[in-house]
């Protein structure tokens, strides 16, 4: 066992030790002074069926969130195998973010994500401030799901392929 400091934590040793932890990659999205923004989330969480629920989790020192909070609708994209440029150019420093990603809007705003496995058209529901995340919370108000598409993978910090057992 490694010990961690309860305050400063051991950054390194937790990301790659969180990366041992595989997820799906997100995208959340919307359309903001009718451009469309978002950002990549590996962080998504189903949460609640009574009411519906989903979280995520993003960084303080997001850049994109403070826009995305305070829009009426978020669309969540469920990326599909083969997306990984997608993820990557949605998490991307510099330049249109959207430049080769096809997406189409909600009516209220949401964006998504063409070839995604499942859309949902959430809104902001609360968030929790936690240490250097912000957990937040959406409530899903429609949802169009592809069962038959095979889901986009992260683990270990990179893009896998979901193999079947
Ligand atoms: C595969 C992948 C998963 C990511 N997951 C998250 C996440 O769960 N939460 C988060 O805050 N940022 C995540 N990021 C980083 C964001 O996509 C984005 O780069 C970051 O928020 C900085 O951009 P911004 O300043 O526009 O918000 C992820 C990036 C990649 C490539």
């Amino acid at each position: 066992m490694v010990d961690l400091d309860p305050l400063t934590g051991e950054p390194e040793q937790l990301r790659s030790a969180y990366s041992c932890f595989p997820s799906g990659v997100t995208a959340v999205c919307a359309l903001s002074g009718g451009r469309p923004r978002g950002i990549a989330a590996s962080s998504f969480t189903p949460v609640s069926l009574n009411p519906p629920l989903v979280s995520v989790c993003v960084q303080n020192t997001s850049t994109t969130w403070p826009r995305l909070r305070t829009l009426p609708r978020l669309g969540v994209s469920v990326l599909g195998a083969g997306q990984d440029t997608t993820a990557t150019r949605l998490a991307a420093k510099h330049g249109d973010r959207f430049a080769d990603v096809p997406w189409q809007a909600t009516p209220d705003g949401g964006v998504l994500v063409h070839q995604a496995v499942l859309w949902l058209d959430c809104s902001v529901h609360s968030e929790v401030s936690a240490g250097d995340h912000i957990v937040a919370l959406l409530q899903v108000h429609g949802l169009r799901s592809h069962p038959d598409r095979v889901p986009l993978v992260f683990h270990g910090s990179r893009f896998r392929q979901l193999v079947e057992v």
